[in-house]
């Protein structure tokens, strides 16, 4: 199957993208590192970032099919380090629909985000991305990403 990316819109299933985007990082993030998702926080974010008014941000989707049907989004977000004064973007969610997982469309999803980072002003692309997720970690790696530091964590309860 052949899929594009394009902006995210007022059409698009708001519900089931902001579904997705409460999906993500359930599996690597910790749970006193995150808090649960509210829906209805996640699409008035989700609604922010599509508009992009401050220029700062875009919600990406990913479509296919006939009849078209979007299978996965990427929130691209530029941001500006408070040291450095240097703009960066980083990918605040990107997420594909299982079923049509492995056939490239999580690389070209990141491609085109970090593309609209690039466009937008970024001069580099920071990733934050849980140790065991592998799939990312290789997306990451195939566009060109190098490890930079790594968080650890020690509990005490
Ligand atoms: C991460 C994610 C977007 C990748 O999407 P995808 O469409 O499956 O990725 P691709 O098909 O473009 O795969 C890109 C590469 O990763 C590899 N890959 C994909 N899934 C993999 C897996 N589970 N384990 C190991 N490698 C994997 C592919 O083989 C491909 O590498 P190759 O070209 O060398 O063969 C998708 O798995 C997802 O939505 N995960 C849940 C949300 C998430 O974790 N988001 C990232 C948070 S940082």
């Amino acid at each position: 199957m052949v899929f594009m990316t394009r902006p995210m819109n007022e059409t698009d299933n708001l519900d089931q993208i902001a579904d997705w985007f409460d999906s993500i990082g359930t599996e690597w993030l910790l749970d006193y590192d995150s808090a649960p998702r509210r829906r209805e926080n996640s699409r008035e974010q989700l609604l922010n970032w599509m508009r992009g008014e401050d220029g700062l941000s875009c919600v990406l989707v990913a479509e296919g099919g006939e009849p078209a049907k979007v299978v996965g989004f990427a929130v691209c977000l530029l941001q500006t380090d408070p040291i450095t004064n240097r703009k960066y973007g980083t990918i605040n969610g990107i997420y594909v629909e299982p079923e049509q997982r492995g056939q490239g469309l999580g690389h070209t999803l990141k491609e085109a985000a970090d593309e609209w980072c690039r466009q937008a002003g970024a001069t580099y692309m920071r990733a934050y991305i849980g140790i065991g997720n592998t799939a990312m970690l290789r997306v990451c790696k195939l566009l060109g990403y190098e490890p930079w530091m790594v968080t650890w964590v020690r509990r005490f309860d």
